[in-house]
């Protein structure tokens, strides 16, 4: 239980389906008041009467002003949820590589950019980034994806450090894989490496909602993630190895 999410002005982007619809889903459970976005405005809409909360549908990085007017002026919470799956090697196409920037990162960014200030004069609020396990390691045969998550990895760290002193707190939601349709459109390589462990979109809710309650930057809902990452930091080169196995075997299962 958080204390601080009942009666809290809750901003969920891309949560008209997966991931976002079970945080949203959490926070009207909890008290919240929930404004649900998704590009799909009928998704969004769904979900918004399904919970009581308020659909405003559009690209997530242009709804801070229509949001914090349907919250009554504040916005308490902001879950950068939003994101593409962006697979494709360095020979994607340059398109593929800007949506996947300007949604898995500048999206953020442009949230922080309208949030802060009120943040800072109110010396309270709350980012919520669901990143990935990518963001912290690496996904097979998705470099724009990988390269992306890392961004935004690195934005809710450079967030916290700078203004926890400040009241704002800074969650990066890390998951492997959560059977959602974008786990559904990550075909061979996210049934090799992502299927066999994959959660539901309500563990990662829970596992939200367990790290807020303790002020929790880093939230692994697969907590085997945590030795990954220290592996990886601990002998690049090793964990390099370990990978290109599992590329190998990717390779040659076609
Ligand atoms: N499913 C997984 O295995 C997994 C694992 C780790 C992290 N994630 C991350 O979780 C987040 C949610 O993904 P999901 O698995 O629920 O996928 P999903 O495809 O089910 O949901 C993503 C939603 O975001 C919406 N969306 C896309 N671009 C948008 C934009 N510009 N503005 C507003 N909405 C937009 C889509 O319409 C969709 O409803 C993503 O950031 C994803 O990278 C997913």
């Amino acid at each position: 239980m958080v204390e601080a999410v009942r009666g809290a002005g809750v901003v969920v982007t891309g949560a008209g389906g997966g991931i976002g619809a079970a945080l949203a889903r959490r926070f009207a459970a909890e008290g919240a008041r929930v404004v649900v976005n998704d590009l799909d405005a009928d998704r969004a809409k769904a979900v918004a009467e399904e919970i009581g909360g308020t659909a405003v549908p559009g690209d997530a990085s242009a709804i801070i002003a229509d949001a914090r007017e349907a919250l009554g002026g504040t916005v308490d919470v902001y879950c950068a949820n939003a994101g593409v799956g962006s697979g494709g090697s360095e020979a994607a196409d340059e398109s593929v590589w800007a949506l996947a920037w300007d949604v898995n990162v500048m999206a953020h960014v442009r949230a922080a950019h309208a949030l802060i200030p009120d943040w800072l004069e109110r010396g309270s609020g709350r980012f919520v980034s669901t990143v990935s396990a990518a963001g912290l390691l690496t996904m097979i045969g998705a470099a724009p994806y990988s390269v992306t998550k890392h961004g935004a990895y690195a934005f809710a760290e450079w967030l916290s450090l700078t203004y926890r002193h400040r009241g704002i707190k800074v969650h990066a939601v890390c998951p492997q894989g959560v059977r959602t349709d974008m786990l559904d459109a990550t075909g061979s390589a996210g049934d090799l490496v992502l299927r066999p462990t994959a959660i539901e979109p309500r563990d990662v809710a829970d596992a939200l909602f367990a790290g807020m309650a303790e002020d929790r930057f880093l939230i692994l809902p697969h907590p085997e993630v945590a030795g990954y990452y220290q592996a990886r930091a601990g002998d690049p080169d090793r964990w390099l190895a370990t990978m290109n196995h599992i590329q190998q075997k990717w390779e040659a299962a076609g």
